[in-house]
């Protein structure tokens, strides 16, 4: 981290299950306590977030906390976002930080809107594996952001995984239906296997062991290779053997289409709903 960015001071509006993810991952990156806010208008959550994060500032309303914010994190439900923008309006025309919002299908023309207009702001999708630090994030800028701000939103979002730029917001819509809901897709097609291995004899419990393992060790194979998918596929299908006999089947009932047609049509949703918010 170089020394500019360690003296940030970085606001989090909204700590529940994102912004302490985000918190977490940041501090085990090293960056100080000390340059952490949290405001959390549920003072249940003030609470766990004072227990949770000793060493970073915990405020019930932002005031305080946006005086020495370098960075603004919007970490609130997208329903609530209007509010929570137009609560540290005033005070973010006067701070001038950089806005980073990763409520999802927020358009940055209506954040910009509801902040009073030309903030430099970012909109980013994350998703749930960010809660385990092994997320991956999209990320869009407006021209307002310069680079050392592009940097330093890249060193917050690198705390809970890996970041992808964007050079249209539009393409939020695609990672939205790629990564954003992509954890499903693999979480259904674990629970299809898991249930093969169980019809086929095993226990719950082994075929969740084998399964798991499985999807966690493909996943660090295909990283670490830096291998394309076909080409590590062909290389566990021998001609004739079990692999093939799967694939075949996979093959026939058009699984590629099937998962084409799926990411389309939540793609199309993520715009839509984007569009109606
Ligand atoms: N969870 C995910 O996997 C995921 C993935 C990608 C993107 N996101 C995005 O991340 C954002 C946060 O999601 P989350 O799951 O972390 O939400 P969450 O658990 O509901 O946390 C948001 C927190 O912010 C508080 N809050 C609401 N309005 C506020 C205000 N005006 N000022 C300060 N605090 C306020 C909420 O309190 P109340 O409960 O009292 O309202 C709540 O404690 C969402 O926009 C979501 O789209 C989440």
């Amino acid at each position: 981290m170089n020394s500019l960015q360690h003296n940030l001071n970085i606001v989090f509006i909204g700590g529940g299950n994102m912004g302490q993810a985000l918190v977490t991952g940041l501090l085990d990156s090293g960056w100080p306590a000390d340059n952490i806010a949290v405001v959390d208008n549920d003072h249940a959550m003030t609470i766990k977030l004072k227990e949770k994060f000793p060493h970073c500032h915990v405020y019930s309303q932002s005031e305080a906390a946006l005086n020495l914010a370098d960075v603004v994190v919007l970490a609130v439900k997208p329903q609530v976002i209007q509010t929570a923008c137009e609560q540290i309006a005033a005070q973010c025309q006067i701070k001038r930080p950089l806005i980073i919002s990763i409520a999802a299908g927020i358009l940055i023309n209506s954040i910009d809107h509801w902040l009073g207009g030309e903030l430099p702001i970012i909109r980013s999708m994350p998703n749930t594996p960010a809660l385990v630090q092994a997320g991956v994030t999209g990320l869009y800028a407006t021209e307002e952001v310069s680079a050392e701000q592009h940097e330093i939103a890249e060193k917050i979002l690198c705390s809970v995984g890996d970041v992808c730029w964007l050079d249209d917001e539009a393409l939020l819509d695609v990672v939205t239906a790629l990564s954003g809901s992509g954890p499903a897709y693999f979480f259904y097609l674990i629970e299809a296997m898991i249930e093969a291995g169980k019809s086929l004899g095993l226990s719950e419990t082994q075929a969740r062991e084998l399964t798991v393992a499985t999807a966690a060790g493909a996943a660090k194979l295909i990283k670490q290779s830096g291998k394309s998918a076909q080409d590590l596929r062909l290389a566990v299908t021998s001609k004739g053997g079990t692999t093939e006999a799967a694939i075949n089947t996979l093959q026939e009932h058009e699984m590629k289409k099937i998962i084409d047609t799926a990411i389309s049509k939540a793609a199309e949703k993520s715009k839509l709903l984007a569009n109606t918010k």
